[in-house]
């Protein structure tokens, strides 16, 4: 038996089990030391009313024989599918047929499988810094060369700066799959129309594919951003879109997502669609009937005035962040468009020191830039997930010790 040595190539733990560890180790040391978490992006307001009634719904139906259900369809409940066509793409002006969408557990399982279907011969552009998934998944697929200098030799980090306002510039060689996520975790940052249109050229110049994670689409305030990359002329030859209930609707433990791939888009005249569908047929049992109906539920008008309404509340606590912070002297970025707010640390504090202090001197936890990449170096996430009352507190604590 021999095991996949590409596991081997790759940090034994991923990003946010290691802050999970480190932050364990701490709070078992120092019982009397509540921690505020504003690390990893996971919710803690409630799910709306309305996918609760009807999750309980759903849960009396499968009480009774003649309403109970088994096995879901592989890609969707057709109510749910068309839901997602009408809400989030027709009243947006883009056109996708219901056998473009495949509900699924989650973006981040679909972003890290999706590399099924591609050959391991492609080269892989990513934004640096980066959601850890895209490079991991491609690190265990063995597209990724080795690991030198920080990097991995086969895997194109395109550098994400204050100096390029965070945007990634087009490279100048071919390559063949970009994953672009906008809003950027971990930036915050968001992208134009006219800039994701540039992308969409390249790509379909050079037949790549874009992969592209949407998450943190609710988030969005400004008109010029987009809400899909379909809202752009050209991307439905060249992209894939990854969308999430998990930031929209607080789902990160309902587990629901989908991910959109349209019959345009083709490598040598096989639809990368048609690749999906197998592959997830084979590989995925589908999402729960319970979840679906309450996924359902967040495009009913009452869902969708409670979803607005907690993702309200998450742009307030960003905008505390924000402003906390640029009034206590740091440089800060994103929170505009994005549950993120990403700080450029003290001085010459690295990134894991800056963690390490924010931990040990005031019990705030948050995500060392480092971690998504080399050019994180410096750079420091904070998540506005956290309650209204600890994001105060936090912002409070980091002003009282680094000095205003
Ligand atoms: C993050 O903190 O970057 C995200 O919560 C991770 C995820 O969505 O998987």
């Amino acid at each position: 038996m021999k095991i996949n040595e590409n596991f081997l190539k790759i940090q034994s733990s991923y990003l946010f089990s290691n802050i999970a560890k480190k932050v364990n180790a701490y709070t078992a040391a120092n019982p009397d030391k509540p921690i505020i978490r504003l690390g990893i992006g996971d919710v803690t307001r409630p799910l709306a009313g309305e996918c609760i009634s009807a999750m309980h719904r759903a849960v009396d139906e499968m009480a009774d024989e003649k309403t109970f259900m088994g096995y879901p369809p592989e890609y969707g409940h057709k109510w749910l599918l068309e839901a997602i066509r009408d809400n989030d793409y027709k009243a947006r002006g883009v056109d996708i047929d219901i056998s473009e969408i495949f509900v699924s557990d989650g973006a981040k399982s679909d972003c890290g499988n999706i590399g099924d279907i591609f050959s391991q011969e492609n080269k892989v552009a990513v934004c640096d810094p980066v959601y850890p998934v895209y490079v991991d998944t491609n690190v265990m697929a063995g597209r990724s060369g080795d690991f030198v200098n920080g990097g991995w030799s086969n895997i194109r980090y395109m550098p994400c700066t204050a100096e390029n306002g965070f945007l990634p510039e087009i490279p100048k060689e071919k390559v063949d799959i970009i994953y672009l996520c906008f809003p950027n975790n971990p930036t915050g940052m968001a992208i134009t129309k006219d800039e994701l249109k540039k992308w969409v050229d390249y790509a379909n110049e050079n037949s790549a594919v874009i992969l592209y994670d949407s998450a943190y689409e609710a988030f969005i305030t400004e008109e010029n951003v987009p809400h899909s990359i379909f809202e752009i002329e050209g991307a439905k030859t060249c992209a894939i879109e990854f969308r999430s209930f998990s930031k929209t609707a607080g789902f990160t433990g309902v587990r629901c997502g989908y991910t959109v791939i349209p019959h345009e888009l083709k490598a040598g005249g096989t639809e990368l669609n048609a690749l999906w569908a197998r592959r997830q047929a084979t590989k995925f049992n589908g999402v729960s009937y319970i979840t679906q109906r309450a996924a359902e539920a967040c495009y009913t008008e009452e869902g969708k005035k409670q979803i607005r309404e907690t993702i309200a509340y998450y742009q307030k606590n960003a905008q505390v962040i924000y402003n906390g912070l640029k009034d206590c002297g740091f440089t800060v970025y994103g929170a505009v468009n994005s549950p993120y707010v990403w700080l450029k640390t003290p001085g010459d504090m690295g990134s894991w020191e800056f963690f390490d202090t924010l931990l040990h001197e005031i019990q705030v936890v948050g995500t060392p830039g480092e971690g998504f990449g080399p050019s994180g170096e410096g750079y420091f996430r904070l998540t506005a997930f956290g309650s209204a009352e600890n994001t105060a507190k936090a912002v409070e604590r980091i002003k009282n010790y680094f000095g205003k």
